[in-house]
């Protein structure tokens, strides 16, 4: 069956909205504001693209504030757990702020079969954080992530999008330290 005429699905979308019930949203922080408005630009405003417009804004702001969450589910014409499940079921969506720089470490099969578990020790120390953490001098959070396109190269990260591959341990607490002294 083919996909129902856009005006139509606009139609029931408003509707949708009409019908809930209005539940007062806090005014947002100026910065906050402007990106949600930008990334619901980006989005069209449709709520089937949510992931687009959650990307948009953590692309802006660095992470989606909790705070967001009720502007984009009125916007969107979906309930606020709607929003809030769809930014927790993802990893790559961060509520709050990370550090200065991104380090995304690949644990997938071909990183992993080079050995890449085996340079987390020394990754962890020279960063100063755990997966998932950001250094306590805000310099750096450490995230996992699930193939980088990388493998040939494995074990492999990006360091905010730069990519880094055949990592040794050496290699790992060379890179770790030029990035958190970089400002
Ligand atoms: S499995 Fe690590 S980059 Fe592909």
């Amino acid at each position: 069956m083919g996909r129902a005429p856009l005006a139509a699905e606009n139609v029931v979308r408003e509707e949708r909205i009409a019908r809930r019930p209005k539940r007062s949203v806090e005014p947002l922080p100026a910065d906050q504001a402007a990106a949600v408005e930008a990334a619901l630009a980006e989005g069209n405003g449709d709520p089937t693209r949510l992931l687009v417009i959650l990307h948009a804004l953590q692309h802006r702001l660095g992470y989606v504030p909790a705070t967001t969450v009720p502007s984009i589910a009125r916007a969107l014409g979906l309930s606020r757990a709607e929003v809030h499940g769809v930014i927790s079921f993802y990893h790559d969506f961060r509520t709050e702020p990370g550090g200065r720089h991104h380090v995304k470490v690949c644990q997938a099969e071909s990183c992993q079969a080079a050995g890449g578990r085996d340079i987390w020790p020394a990754l962890e120390a020279a960063l100063g954080c755990a997966a998932g953490q950001t250094s306590a001098d805000g310099s750096v959070t450490l995230d996992v992530a699930y193939c980088l396109g990388l493998c040939a190269a494995s074990p492999a990260l990006l360091i905010d999008d730069h990519p880094i591959g055949r990592l040794t341990e050496a290699k790992v607490a060379r890179v770790a330290a030029r990035t958190r002294s970089a400002s």
